[in-house]
């Protein structure tokens, strides 16, 4: 496959960064969708205001590009205390992360992200750090080496992960509250389209907010990617209006289809209907199929193809569902599915 790069990609670009610093909600208010999450989340934090302590450690969890970063900062605008990041991989040495919790002033918010990252020191001091408020700081090497108990002030760790289930049982039983993020409903992506729209000054039609919110992937992240993409065919093509037919016209050029499947994601399901009759097929024979690395197809792919219910991975290998052929504009082969249609775990 030739070279392209996808709009769809959940995880944030480079160059991506600052656009996003400029969107991203800055009250728990102004936070979109997640109606769970906020709830618990504002519970948590006026209890503690009320109490005048800090807040209990806050865990978010959920896929790339759903607002964990913008609420990690939300809970210190509203708890109206700084907030110091770093990120797990940034904690190699339990040294840094004993310098970053001593400077700590009372209720301050300290963020790490990715820390299912964490190297195994630092997250042991880390363990004396959220349950008592104290770090261990070992001076000296080897024999001769003390460690010297430090009080810190008490603080709020917010962590924030892709992979809760990468984390250890006890750095997971010190957080006193998880939050679990979804993916977005398409009305709930128009309503952050929306609000973009607003900040960047872009004449966007409620049509097309709806076009684009529907192949955003229910990621916020991937929906202000697309309005962005779709900005700059109606500015340069049109008369800067996106109206739904100008998001779709914006969106073919993109190669991004009406369910927010990219090139790659059709060419897998392409090749797992056409090539393989829908499978069972190893991941590594399919993505000799499309020229592309197992890993990309595994992990850019699978996860959304899955979602979509047109791709399942069973112990035999990748197999496409009904829909999978629907969506191709194909009729699905009865005697993979039966007379009843599309249930493929029934038998
Ligand atoms: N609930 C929301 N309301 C409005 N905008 C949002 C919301 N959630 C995310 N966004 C937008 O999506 C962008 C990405 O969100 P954020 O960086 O918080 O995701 P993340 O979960 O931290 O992703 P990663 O796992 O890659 O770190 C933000 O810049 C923001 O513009
Ligand atoms: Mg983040």
């Amino acid at each position: 496959m030739d070279e392209w790069e996808s709009q769809l990609s959940p995880v944030a670009e480079p160059e991506e960064r600052e656009d996003e610093a400029t969107l991203r909600p800055k009250r728990l208010s102004e936070f979109v969708g997640q109606p769970r999450v906020r709830e618990q989340l504002d519970l948590v934090l006026q209890g503690a205001t009320r109490r005048g302590s800090p807040p209990d450690h806050v865990l978010l969890s959920g896929p790339p590009g759903l607002g964990k970063t913008s609420l990690a900062m939300i809970i210190a605008a509203e708890l109206g205390r700084p907030i110091r990041i770093t990120s797990g991989p940034a904690l190699e040495r339990a040294g840094d992360l004993a310098a970053m919790l001593s400077n700590l002033a009372e209720g301050e918010v300290m963020f790490i992200d990715e820390i299912h990252r964490i190297a195994r020191p630092a997250e042991e001091m880390l363990y004396l750090a959220m349950e008592d408020f104290r770090v261990d700081v070992v001076v000296g090497k080897g024999p001769g080496a003390t460690s010297i108990p430090l009080e810190i002030a008490p603080f709020t760790l917010v962590g924030a992960t892709t992979r809760s289930g990468a984390l250890t049982g006890p750095l997971r039983d010190r957080f006193g509250f998880t939050a679990h993020m979804e993916f977005y409903e398409p009305h709930e992506l128009q309503r952050v389209l929306r609000r973009s729209a607003t900040i960047l000054g872009v004449d966007l039609h409620e049509d097309g907010a709806e076009e684009i919110a529907g192949r955003s992937r229910g990621t916020p992240r991937i929906a202000n990617r697309l309005l962005r993409r779709v900005r700059d065919y109606a500015e340069v093509r049109v008369d800067g209006a996106v109206t739904r037919e100008v998001a779709q016209a914006a969106l073919k050029v993109y190669d991004v289809d009406d369910l927010g499947l990219d090139r790659l994601d059709r060419a897998v399901l392409g090749a797992l209907v056409k090539s393989f009759g829908g499978g069972p097929v190893g991941v590594s024979t399919l993505a000799v199929a499309v020229g592309e690395e197992p890993t990309t197809v595994e992990e850019v792919c699978e996860p959304f193809l899955v979602r979509a219910g047109m791709l399942a991975r069973t112990p035999r290998g990748r197999v496409a569902t009904a829909a999978a052929w629907t969506h191709l504009g194909l009729p699905a082969p009865i005697e993979a599915f039966g007379q009843a249609g599309p249930t493929l775990f029934d038998e």
